[in-house]
């Protein structure tokens, strides 16, 4: 992985980009512009947060000062690897993988009614942090909730509703976005690279998709867009979040299945393509090694497995201290277990080989391939 970061750190943008042309440059100018007013307004709904939770904190219980294990990076360590995310996003744009991202684009109106929800929301996440209360969706078990898993019932991030209501999932995207500073879909999006390489080699309506854990489409949207004769799967267990990516999506190339990772409802060798983004530092260890299993089961031999999660303990050994203090700030049970998991030989002992790993900010872009020989072992 550090080898990986080292080479992408030669990356300039606009290196290695041919000579500017008009439309190269009227390129570039745009999504300059979009993405440096992302991040300029997630930053800034960022330190708005910030300011909120120092006023509420002085009437809250104290919690215990989070204490990082290891080197964190400085804001401008991080604008960098930012940037350097959007020159390698920008470069497959280029090159046509896919088209100019949307990321979410709104409406003012939308953008402001986003806003105002989110920032409505801050003193509730602000009194579960105090007061570590992360089982109120446990508690309430009306409705669907109650024959969900135990480990998934639970308010992670210290989040309202957890995954298990409309309101959460309208304001998931850009509370996701005010966390990782407006980068979110250009970490996604790493995981349609192997997908339009597979495009060229494969007619894109003979290919069986799936995003699993797809939550309300923020990758589902950019490969629809992407691969216009594509025809995709999401699978979540939320259904307030199905619900909300298939009213985003709108088309009939997207169909939604309400189902757990750990068991899936196709068949044996069936799908050509999973990909699954920021669901594995939620699952339990026992539920991760299932899951494997499961993508294991339903692809076919030779299928791809793209992973986009979070970065682990030494993949940049200059974010350590960072993804330590995540579970201190956040209801992240599993996290520190994620934070040094071997997936790569889970992959291995379930019959995925891992092909290629590499970081992107912050999440780790790994690609597996089923690998007959080793499924055979499995
Ligand atoms: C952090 S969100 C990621 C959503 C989406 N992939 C994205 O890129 O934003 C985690 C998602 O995983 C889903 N999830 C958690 N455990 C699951 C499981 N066992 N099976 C299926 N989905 C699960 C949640 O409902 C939620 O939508």
């Amino acid at each position: 992985m550090e080898q990986a970061q080292r080479s992408r750190e030669k990356t300039t943008p606009g290196a290695g980009f041919g000579p500017p042309t008009l439309k190269r440059l009227t390129t570039r100018t745009r999504y300059a512009v979009q993405q440096t007013s992302r991040v300029a307004l997630y930053k800034l709904h960022y330190e708005a947060m910030r300011r909120m939770n120092l006023r509420l904190a002085k009437d809250l219980p104290q919690s215990e000062t989070p204490v990082p294990d290891g080197p964190v990076p400085g804001p401008r360590r991080m604008l960098e690897d930012i940037a350097q995310l959007f020159a390698q996003d920008l470069k497959s744009v280029e090159a046509g993988h896919y088209p100019m991202p949307r990321d979410g684009t709104m409406t003012p109106r939308a953008l402001l009614a986003t806003s105002l929800a989110f920032f409505r929301d801050v003193p509730k996440v602000a009194r579960r942090r105090a007061e570590d209360a992360h089982q109120e969706v446990n508690e309430d078990r009306e409705g669907f909730a109650g024959s969900l898993p135990r480990y998934y019932r639970q308010n992670f991030h210290f989040q309202t509703d957890g995954w298990l209501s409309e309101e959460s999932a309208r304001i998931y995207d850009f509370q996701v976005d005010v966390l990782f500073s407006g980068a979110t879909g250009a970490m996604r999006r790493r995981a349609l690279l192997p997908l339009s390489e597979l495009v060229k080699r494969q007619d894109q309506r003979t290919i069986r998709y799936v995003d699993l854990a797809c939550g309300t489409g923020g990758l589902l949207g950019p490969a629809l867009s992407a691969f216009p004769r594509l025809k995709v799967i999401g699978v979540d267990l939320s259904e307030p979040y199905l619900g909300f990516a298939r009213q985003r999506l709108r088309t009939p190339r997207a169909s939604f299945v309400t189902a757990a990772a750990e068991n899936l409802p196709f068949d044996d060798n069936s799908i050509d393509v999973i990909s699954c983004v920021f669901l594995f530092h939620e699952l339990p260890p026992k539920i991760r090694r299932l899951a494997f299993s499961e993508v294991a089961r339903v692809l076919k031999p030779g299928g791809m497995f793209l992973f986009v999660d979070s970065l682990q303990t030494g993949d940049v050994p200059d974010y350590d201290g960072l993804l330590s203090l995540f579970p201190q700030l956040f209801h992240e049970p599993y996290y520190t277990s994620y934070l040094t998991e071997d997936f790569a030989a889970i992959g291995h002992d379930t019959g995925l080989r891992q092909v290629s790993a590499e970081p992107a900010f912050v999440s780790r872009v790994v690609r597996f391939v089923k690998d007959p020989d080793l499924t055979a072992a499995a």
